[in-house]
């Protein structure tokens, strides 16, 4: 969350998380920090869960489209969230619950397309880092009635769902964020943002990855009841 850089490292870890050892050591570590690492299908919903395991985090799957997350410690990163695999271009999701973080964090459209290889971000509110501050700004756009700024960077040689590679973050961040600290809900169209990318020449792949709603915490503390439809 601080940067780009541990944002798509974390991300791109959840992708691996499947595929991260599973010796003594590991289960130590994880049984130490809380929920192990683990991505699938949870009653009819896509989910992914990662944790680096430097904080202590306990993430949920709970009925239909609903996860809870809890963690504490500020230190280390770890995101989780429930949606659908593969994404869709037209779909309207809709979220609601509660969203308490305390320090760095977010909550977020976020997903990957192949052909080109992109990850992305549809920001809806964050805790005390706006992930906007780091990343080139492209425009504006209105959707869902409300204002976006759009982004982009570059990643280079990073971890993604295809290994290390190089390849664009596409960004669109509510301004001004949904107020965090309780009660949140809302809806989003990704066509209104895949739409307004592509009309400053952002692109996503003609292939669609996995497309969740995401909390994510970087060295923060906080909790999240999140019903994903
Ligand atoms: C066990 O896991 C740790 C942590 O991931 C790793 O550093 C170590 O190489 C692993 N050992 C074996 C024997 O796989
Ligand atoms: C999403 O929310 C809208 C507006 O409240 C509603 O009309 C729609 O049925 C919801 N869609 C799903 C899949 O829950």
């Amino acid at each position: 969350m601080v940067s780009f850089s541990s944002i798509a490292l974390a991300t791109a870890a959840i992708a691996g998380a499947v595929a991260l050892p599973t010796n003594s050591t590991e289960s130590l570590l994880a049984r130490r920090a809380g929920t192990p690492s683990s991505a699938g299908t949870h009653s009819g919903y896509y989910y992914s869960w990662w944790t680096d395991n430097a904080g202590q985090a306990t993430y949920t799957n709970l009925n239909g489209g609903q996860y809870s997350l809890s963690w504490s410690g500020n230190n280390g990163n770890l995101v989780g969230g429930k949606g659908w695999n593969p994404g869709t271009a037209s779909r309207n999701i809709n979220y609601s619950g509660t969203y308490q973080p305390n320090g760095n964090s977010y909550l977020a459209i976020y997903g990957w397309t192949r052909s080109p290889l992109i990850e992305y971000y549809v920001v809806e509110s964050y805790g005390s880092y706006n992930p906007s501050s780091a990343a080139q700004k492209k425009g504006t756009v209105n959707c869902n009635g409300a204002n976006y700024d759009i982004l982009q960077t570059t990643r280079v040689n990073q971890p993604s769902i295809d290994g290390t590679q190089t390849f664009q973050q596409f960004w669109s961040v509510r301004n001004p964020k949904k107020n965090p600290g309780g009660q949140i809900s809302g809806t989003v169209s990704v066509s209104c943002h895949f739409n307004a990318w592509r009309n400053v020449g952002m692109n996503l792949g003609s292939q669609h990855n996995y497309q969740i709603v995401a909390t994510e915490g970087y060295f923060s503390s906080g909790s999240a009841t999140i019903t994903v439809s």
